[in-house]
């Protein structure tokens, strides 16, 4: 016999462009298009979002759009409520520490976006009060569920690569400016004074992703740019572009791995993905993309010869095999709700927590001092 449990989730950001499409549409609503999530102990849990925000006629629209019943824009008010169990919130980053500081204290359980705050102190805060309170958390660390990393993760552990040497990722495309087309992402990102720049928003990522397959961010070196300082925003208006729009880092890793990422919302994309990571071992070499990842076996490695005399003598790029699935990839994002869901009702582990989330923002943080020190940094380890 199953048991129905209904999980009442305060749904914070949902307007927005990760709140609306990755988290309540592609996650909790298709959850619910599932039949809910089996525990595998008879219970069913049956997520109900409170969609929570500033704007009342957007909240309604987005509800009557998908059958939902609660809105709500008083956070406050929704927190009061003890039938709610989980906060989540993927409002701007400067507007998210304030309100998952009262949802702890309110005792939810939380589940987050990153960053998780706009600084390492903040970050840090928030993970011991929640520790202290009781309450499970978690923090989207999406990229780990993609098919191409989970893939080239299959490959580490299966000891694939021999010694891993370098990762290089290439990750970007061009952002318009929005003055001749619209730009594709909000305003907000290329203002540092509203918790913008590329730093701060692919940093946490690139410490998770280089934490989980290859080992421990010590030190950091990055270099960056506000390549176009002038932009227009959402109502046609130029403004000045204050925050980073490029990054060009290097990163040493726990167990002696040399990792060079490039962020650039100001490039065009020659690649197969609009992120890659290339890592090469004495082994073997693999390039991982959100889908898919190829390999070069030691074995099938060509020889080349520099002569800028002749043409290229091979196809270099058709000498590398695709990884299989080998399986089923589901959203990225659903896919982490689960465990996050599994973690909090049924006790599953979960290590993706707000400790988790505050070495991102340390990333974020040292490698913005980096650049502004033209220096590289060591990354402490943190603890709580
Ligand atoms: N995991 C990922 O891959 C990923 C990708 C992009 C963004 N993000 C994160 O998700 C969060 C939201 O990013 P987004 O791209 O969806 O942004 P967005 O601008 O599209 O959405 C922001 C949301 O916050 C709300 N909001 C609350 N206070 C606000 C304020 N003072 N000003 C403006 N909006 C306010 C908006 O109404 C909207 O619902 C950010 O923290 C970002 O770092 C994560």
């Amino acid at each position: 016999m199953t048991r129905e449990t209904t999980v009442r989730i305060a749904m914070n950001g949902v307007t927005g462009r990760m709140g609306h499409r990755q988290h309540l549409l592609r996650s909790i609503l298709a959850l619910r298009e599932q039949g809910g999530l089996a525990l595998g102990d008879g219970t069913v849990l049956w997520p109900e979002p409170i969609l929570l925000g500033r704007r009342e006629h957007a909240l309604r629209e987005i509800a009557e759009r998908h059958g939902l019943e609660h809105i709500s824009t008083d956070l406050d008010a929704v927190l009061a409520d003890p039938s709610v169990d989980i906060y989540f919130d993927a409002q701007v980053t400067a507007a998210r520490e304030e309100a998952i500081r009262k949802a702890i204290a309110a005792g939810k359980h939380i589940y987050t976006e990153k960053p998780t705050a706009t600084g390492l102190d903040g970050a840090l805060e928030l993970a011991r009060l929640a520790r202290e309170k009781g309450v499970r958390h978690g923090v989207v660390q999406d990229k780990l569920f993609l098919p191409g990393l989970r893939k080239l993760k299959r490959l580490v552990d299966g000891g694939f690569f021999g010694r891993i040497l370098s990762v290089r990722g290439e990750f970007g495309y061009w952002v318009f400016e929005g003055d001749w087309q619209d730009a594709q992402r909000p305003s907000w990102n290329y203002r540092a004074q509203d918790g913008g720049g590329i730093v701060v928003d692919m940093f946490p990522h690139w410490e998770y992703v280089l934490h989980e397959l290859f080992g421990r961010v010590t030190s950091v070196q990055a270099l960056t740019a506000t390549h176009i300082p002038r932009r227009w925003d959402e109502h046609g208006k130029p403004y000045d572009a204050t925050a980073d729009d490029a990054a060009y880092g290097v990163f040493e890793l726990d167990g002696g791995v040399i990792a060079q990422i490039n962020s650039s919302w100001a490039v065009r994309v020659n690649r197969d993905e609009l992120v890659e990571f290339q890592v090469d071992g004495t082994e073997g070499s693999a390039v991982a993309g959100l889908r898919n990842c190829r390999v070069q076996h030691r074995g099938t490695t060509p020889k080349p010869v520099w002569n800028p005399d002749i043409p290229a003598t091979e196809p270099f790029r058709e000498q590398w095999q695709e990884v299989p699935d080998n399986g089923e990839f589901d959203n990225g994002f659903k896919a982490q709700w689960e465990l996050f869901l599994r973690h909090v009702y049924a006790d599953a582990p979960y290590r993706w927590d707000l400790l988790a989330g505050a070495r991102g923002v340390q990333l974020a943080e040292l490698g913005l001092r980096s650049a502004a020190e033209g220096r590289r940094i060591a990354v402490p380890e943190i603890t709580l």
